[in-house]
């Protein structure tokens, strides 16, 4: 077959920071999913992107034609709207366990089509596996079927969805070029307007545990997903949230769910409550039912009645004990004072190291793995108690763990106060 394009030719536009024609946007990802483009010249072409820039109607045909290189999802045919989250990666994130059900008993249907964890920021699917029985995988019809029955539903992305995002991700991975902000809105955007959802709330993390380490950089990531979504008829808005510290108590995926029921028994820690109720009520706005208030919902436990319905649906026992570590091992307090920084890249190190989370993408990982933190930035700490737990099946890992939180904390006069970014700390929306 003769092509339309020369792929030399598209590499040299952008190397040029000339703009991409519709045409060639469409040509030149088509042609890399049939394996007409090579590897190399898309990894070019990916690094011409990241040091040039796309527009705004670049990005969003980029996008576009990641999306038509798959299914599309279309669930209009539910009896309730549908509102989805997704964020971009943290430590302790366990928003999604709590926040689904949670949405979902207020009336709105939650798709949340998950994935697993890469590096020092869990997955959500590693997490819900943790529960005896629990099974990732749906076909289309018992995803639609749950979502009906249930309102909610928590499963592995399909292969059908957007391959040509698969395929230059892994690229990229190995690529340096990761980072570029029109890469990684129209990588995650592809996947979410592919999945069909009516209306989606992005939680943008910003820190040291995030993808993205400064506010002007996130602000950028989330004004393009906002676009790319508004122009796709997708409802869409972010929220920017501190990642510079980890959010909760706890890192590592048993650990997290047990955290995360706490949530929805009307406990749990501050700031998980305080982001879940945030989102739940963006994912509402954007669904339509701004007179609902979600805390009414976890508080009365009908969060929680979904919850147990949710787990079930998909095989798992939501009495079921949880795994629990074999190996536990305490780091102190060095002395008296205000905890002032605990950073969250260095935990989710910890908890990776620990076993929490994988290297490369078919390595196991163990579910009772992983941090509990007993105080956060802000708390008064005795020097001699514990200020960490670290939680491993395999002792061996203790060391490299504890390599990976050498200066993570500071503790400071009591009086000072930690320098912290808000939980929430800014909103985007057209
Ligand atoms: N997550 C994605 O799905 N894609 C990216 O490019 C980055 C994070």
């Amino acid at each position: 077959m003769s092509e339309r394009f020369d792929a030399v030719e598209v590499i040299r536009t952008k190397r040029d920071k000339g703009r991409l024609s519709d045409e060639q946007i469409a040509w030149v990802i088509d042609a890399y999913t049939r394996g007409v483009v090579a590897d190399e010249q898309m990894s070019a072409l990916a690094m011409a992107i990241l040091l040039n820039g796309m527009d705004r109607a670049e990005i969003s045909r980029w996008t576009a034609a990641m999306i038509a290189s798959g299914e599309r999802m279309d669930f209009s045919g539910l009896s309730r709207p549908t509102a989805d989250k997704h964020s971009t990666g943290g430590v302790g994130d366990k928003i999604t366990l709590p926040l689904a059900p949670l949405v979902a008993a207020c009336g709105v249907a939650v798709p949340q089509l998950s994935g697993r964890g890469l590096g020092h920021t869990g997955g959500t699917l590693d997490k819900l596996e943790s529960i005896p029985g629990w099974q990732a995988s749906l076909s289309n019809e018992d995803m639609m079927r749950q979502l009906e029955e249930v309102g909610a539903v928590i499963c592995a992305a399909g292969s059908g969805l957007a391959p040509a995002d698969k395929k230059l991700y892994a690229l990229r991975d190995v690529t340096g070029t990761v980072e570029a902000i029109p890469l990684i809105a129209s990588s995650i955007m592809s996947k979410k307007i592919a999945e069909g959802t009516g209306a989606l709330v992005l939680d943008v993390k910003v820190g040291s545990g995030a993808f993205m380490k400064d506010v002007d950089s996130a602000k950028e990531l989330a004004e393009t997903m906002v676009g790319l979504g508004t122009d796709a008829g997708v409802t869409t808005v972010a929220l920017l949230t501190n990642m510079q510290v980890p959010l909760g108590l706890t890192a590592g995926n048993a650990l997290e769910v047990r955290e995360s029921v706490e949530v929805l028994e009307g406990g749990g820690p501050e700031d998980v409550v305080e982001l879940t109720i945030e989102l739940a009520r963006e994912m509402l706005k954007a669904a339509g039912k701004e007179d609902i208030d979600p805390a009414d919902a976890l508080a009365d436990g009908r969060a929680m009645d979904v919850w147990r319905a949710m787990i079930s649906a998909q095989g798992g026992d939501p009495d079921a004990e949880l795994p629990t570590a074999k190996e536990t091992h305490d780091v102190l307090a060095p002395a008296d004072g205000l905890l002032t920084q605990l950073d969250a890249y260095q935990v989710g190190l910890a908890a990776w190291r620990l076993g929490a989370g994988r290297a490369r993408k078919e390595d196991p990982v163990q579910a009772a793995a992983g941090v509990v933190m007993h105080a956060k930035p802000g708390a008064t700490v005795r020097s001699g108690e514990p200020l960490l737990t670290l939680h491993t099946d395999t002792p061996e890992r203790f060391e490299r763990a504890l390599e990976a939180l050498d200066g993570a904390f500071t503790i400071g006069p009591e009086g000072s106060r930690p320098d912290l970014l808000p939980l929430v700390i800014d909103r985007v929306a057209e």
